[in-house]
């Protein structure tokens, strides 16, 4: 949690969450995030798993198509892993409705059969947290909202904060970077660390391979 800049009011109340999940040896509670894109969401899910050393499964809402298939990732889960939806208001209604009861109670309501002779069985799952990212959350339903023990919304970023993300990543690419000249691009950035770090590992690649001059 340490190496993620800025958004420190959100780091201190979920630090501390993840801390006392962790004493009381139960999941943490369902966390919702929501922001612009390229603002660390995903980041978060990523050091969440990590910091309660448990498993991250990775999926989002439009590659989740039947019920079926959210029962079986969630099934799959060990106890207290961690399952991070993306783009989680882009779920189909059918797929949300066995999320309720899964987060809610642990439990699947699966239907077995078709027609007349179609019965619905509970199947206990493991407890486990959910964390949804949403760059949309006007657009989750509320009843899907509510579920989540905790919402954060993140902010945009800081010209301070962009810098020093900024010479965070020259580091980790072994690229140096002068102090201004981290300054300039984060003032370039809109408040946002996808921008200030380069948009993707295509460029990080290219400027890995660039003499070190900038
Ligand atoms: N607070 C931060 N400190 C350092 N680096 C950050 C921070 N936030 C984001 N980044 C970096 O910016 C990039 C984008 O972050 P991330 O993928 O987590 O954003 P996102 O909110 O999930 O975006 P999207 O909505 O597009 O999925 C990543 O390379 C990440 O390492
Ligand atoms: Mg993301």
């Amino acid at each position: 949690m340490t190496e993620f800049i800025g958004q420190q009011r959100i780091k201190q109340v979920l630090g501390m969450s993840i801390e006392a999940a962790r004493k009381r040896g139960e999941p943490l509670d369902h966390t919702l995030f929501s922001a612009p894109p390229g603002l660390g969401k995903t980041s978060l899910a990523h050091i969440i798993a990590r910091e309660l050393g448990v498993n991250l499964r990775v999926t989002s809402g439009p590659a989740i198509e039947r019920a079926g298939d959210l029962a079986a990732i969630v099934s799959d889960l060990d106890q207290g892993d961690v399952l991070f939806i993306d783009e989680i208001h882009r779920l189909a209604r059918v797929v949300e409705e066995i999320l309720y009861p899964a987060m809610e109670d642990f439990e699947l309501n699966i239907v077995v059969g078709k027609g007349p002779g179609a019965r619905s069985m509970k199947l206990a799952v493991k407890p486990f947290t959910m964390v949804g990212a949403t760059t949309r959350s006007g657009l989750l339903s509320s009843p899907l909202r509510d579920r989540f023990g905790q919402h954060y919304h993140l902010d945009f970023y800081g010209h301070g904060e962009l810098t020093q993300i900024i010479q965070r990543s020259a580091h980790l690419l072994d690229v140096r970077i002068e102090q201004d000249g981290a300054a300039e691009v984060g003032a370039r950035a809109r408040g946002t660390p996808r921008i200030a770090t380069g948009c993707c590992g295509g460029c990080a690649t290219l400027l890995k391979s660039m003499p070190h001059q900038w």
